[in-house]
């Protein structure tokens, strides 16, 4: 039976040595909660980091370690103490996690860091590879694995390969920084699906795809080679019942079987029932805004000085990545915050700010969300913000107030609660005085819609809905209309050109015959294409007609004197084995002088591109230009032009990254249909690859071998992935 397996640095548990002896904890952090529930439920194996250096695993202990993590359904993956420092400390959270949350300053680019990431994703991948079935399931997680997709999908291209992360993806300006930025994200087109918590993350992915590797996207799919990667967004969801369960639990508990903390929090309300309990919870991170939350605090209360000793803020700042320097200035500065504003403002009565700095066991954290009349948010940016979620859910009574920062992920889906931005201090306090005040009534009609939501889309929900989008991993045929040439049709249009009488064959140039070149004019044939070309022309009775947009002057030049036959600017000239062209249809230009001024402004106002003019057209390229903004112009030149154009007898042409205005009379299926009419064939094959040669699958007879080049969709009978597939099947051809 397949399995899934997951795949993350942290394990949902971390082991621990202490006096020769293990204990598991469970480890903090959205993820790693997450996909805890995720995990118990089914049937899946998770590998990952057990939180031991190899350096700290005694050969006793050895053993035991795969036994407990057995326990959880967890495999390790060895790292060494070194691996650790430049793969975890390092490149992870020393370069992109403050890169991807926009803290460009803290980010270092480091090699050594970056090398130690690559060797050690391949640690994981190789695990994968050791561990995993053929027909099992990889789901990879975060911004520490972004390389994993493509390592494993090297060595298993059958695999399905999902990749969820959890932490923003930030804009292309962001991103462009990274001195590796190509290879991670060909790290991550390994994958078949790729996820994110928000549609903006993933228009930043999409983004940074198109204009740093070049790649088509078509909505939210990415063609790369003879594979369509799906991207989507999933907003994360909690355990709902979970909490809700242990909120349930909590509040039937008897009086001495309530925690410590629960009895203090008991203790202190009965003091001064008027107080009201503000909690923020977070990995103390730079991320999450704590600092800020501290001095909009102290700003709060001396602009309402009324509510002075009438609320208590308390911070659960849970320790993370403490070998990071940031996260250790941090820690600096967080204490000395609460120290300063307790120092100044606490009274005999009160302390206006309670900070816990540690991690506290499950059962707390419920205490404290059950406790908290309001929940305070800031992050400054974050991926989801998980706790967000979690105060609602334990909210029984629907009562309490949920404040949350705009930059997190989690405010999409949370428009009932109180949304700040955490640079304004102003609105904070405003907004604090508003959820101090809230009367129940809104509280609980806030809370109803809220919580609705997390139990509806709640963490099972959103792994679910990964899966089956996994699952259904788009096969070229679905998006595609035609069938791809497998080796067996391939296999099957040999044999047919085998045993034909008299063969008729209409070849693209560009993006078929040859790649896409910045400059059209250096896309010039390469020997190995003109040997190709020489062998299919030479074969008797096989008439092969290269067919093209380009113009006159450029095919006389690079293919007259090998005599093929020629149909160039779309079939309005021609030359058939070595004569000078002569013009295949009649066709004006007097249009041409009227839409010049046109193109010329386009060029002007779009860097990058340019005019290429030839006899009876006009093209506008844009191949060069920043793609989104490209295909902006490109549908604003379309609507100029098509209004301009009015009933004349021209037309406009979307190519590849290319737009023409020529003739209507001419295109390629007309000149292929008035070719096919000069004798008796009994093998007609055409093949192109962009939207002019449609006219070609359109307008040839039904019998004809029409064959699109790429995935896009398409009125041909066959695709192939390639210009390099394109010319293997030539050179079967040329066997014949
Ligand atoms: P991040 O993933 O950046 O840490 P999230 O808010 O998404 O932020 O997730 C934090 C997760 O860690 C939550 O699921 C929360 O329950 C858990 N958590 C936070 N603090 C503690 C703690 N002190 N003890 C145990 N779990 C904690
Ligand atoms: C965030 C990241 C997780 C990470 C967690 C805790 O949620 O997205 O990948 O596990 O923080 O951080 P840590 O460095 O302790 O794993």
């Amino acid at each position: 039976m397949s399995k899934t397996i997951i795949i993350s640095n942290r394990l949902p548990v971390q082991l621990q040595i202490s006096d020769g002896g293990l204990s598991a904890i469970p480890s903090v952090g959205g993820l790693a909660t997450g996909m805890k529930s995720v995990h118990s439920g089914g049937e899946s194996l998770w590998i990952g980091w057990s939180g031991l250096t190899d350096e700290e695993i005694p050969e006793s202990l050895e053993n035991e370690i795969d036994k407990a993590l057995e326990n959880h359904g967890c495999s390790k993956v060895r790292l060494t103490e070194n691996d650790v420092e430049g793969f975890y400390f390092g490149f992870s959270n020393r370069t992109i996690w403050p890169l991807f949350h926009y803290f460009l300053e803290y980010s270092e680019f480091e090699l050594d860091f970056w090398n130690t990431y690559k060797v050690v994703n391949q640690k994981f991948a190789d695990a994968i590879l050791e561990q995993a079935g053929d027909e099992d399931i990889i789901w990879v997680h975060d911004y520490q694995l972004m390389l994993v997709p493509q390592m494993v999908k090297e060595k298993r291209p059958n695999t399905s390969i999902g990749f969820f992360l959890h932490i923003p993806f930030p804009s292309y300006e962001i991103f462009r920084t990274l001195p590796w930025r190509e290879e991670v994200l060909q790290g991550l087109l390994g994958s078949d699906l790729i996820g994110f918590h928000t549609y903006d993350y993933e228009r930043h992915f999409l983004s940074s795809v198109r204009r740093l590797l070049g790649l088509d996207v078509s909505f939210n799919d990415i063609y790369l080679d003879n594979r369509v990667i799906k991207v989507d967004s999933f907003p994360m969801g909690i355990d709902y019942k979970k909490f809700r369960d242990a909120a349930v639990a909590h509040e039937e508990r008897k009086e001495n079987n309530k925690s410590d903390l629960q009895q203090k929090l008991d203790n202190h309300k009965a003091s001064a029932p008027d107080t009201k309990l503000i909690l923020s919870i977070d990995r103390l991170d730079y991320s999450k805004g704590i600092a800020k939350r501290l001095n909009a605090f102290e700003y709060f209360l001396n602009k309402y000085p009324e509510y002075k000793e009438k609320v208590r803020l308390i911070i659960l700042a849970v320790p993370s990545r403490s070998n990071v320097p940031q996260y250790q200035l941090l820690k600096r500065e967080i204490d000395e915050l609460v120290g300063r504003i307790n120092g100044e403002l606490s009274t005999v009565n009160w302390t206006p700010i309670w900070y816990f700095y540690r991690s506290l066991p499950f059962e707390n954290l419920i205490d404290l969300y059950t406790s908290s009349d309001i929940a305070w948010l800031t992050p400054l940016r974050d991926g989801m913000n998980l706790v967000a979620k979690e105060y609602v859910a334990t909210r029984t009574d629907k009562t309490g107030v949920l404040i949350l920062s705009e930059m997190a992920g989690s405010a999409y889906e949370m428009n009932e609660a109180l949304l700040i931005n955490p640079n304004n201090f102003e609105q904070q306090a405003d907004t604090l005085k508003n959820a101090i005040t809230m009367p129940k009534e809104e509280q609980m009609a806030r809370n109803m819609f809220l919580q609705k939501r997390l139990e509806r889309y709640n963490v099972e929900v959103w792994a679910n809905e990964f899966m089956n989008a996994l699952h259904k991993k788009s096969d070229v045929e679905d998006v595609n209309i035609s069938r791809k040439l497998s080796p067996s049709l391939t296999q099957e249009v040999i044999e047919d050109y085998g045993k034909a009488k008299n063969r008729l064959l209409f070849l693209d140039y560009d993006g078929t015959l040859t790649g896409f070149h910045k400059d059209p004019q250096k896309a010039s044939p390469d020997e190995e294409l003109y040997e190709l070309l020489d062998k299919i022309n030479s074969q008797e009775n096989t008439t092969l007609f290269l067919i093209s947009g380009r113009d006159k002057q450029t095919f006389t030049k690079w293919f007259l004197h090998k005599k093929y036959n020629m149909i160039v600017e779309h079939g309005v000239w021609i030359s058939k084995e070595g004569e000078e062209f002569k013009l295949l249809e009649k066709v004006k230009d007097q249009w041409m002088e009227k839409i010049r001024p046109v193109l010329e402004s386009f060029v002007d106002r779009t860097p990058g591109s340019f005019i290429e003019e030839k006899n009876y057209s006009m093209a506008w390229h844009y191949r060069n230009t920043d793609p989104d903004f490209g295909q902006k112009r490109a549908t604003e030149l379309n609507t100029v032009l098509t209004s301009l154009i009015g009933n004349d007898d021209i037309s406009v042409l979307n190519g590849n990254k290319v737009m023409e205005v020529k003739s209507s009379n001419v295109n390629k299926g007309r000149a292929s249909v008035r070719m096919l009419g000069e004798a008796d064939y009994d093998f007609v094959f055409a093949i192109g690859d962009d939207w002019t040669d449609e006219f070609m699958f359109q307008e040839l007879p039904e019998s004809a071998i029409t064959v699109k080049v790429g995935l896009q969709k398409t009125q041909a009978k066959y695709h192939v992935e390639s210009t390099k597939r394109v010319r293997e099947l030539l050179n079967q051809f040329a066997q014949i």
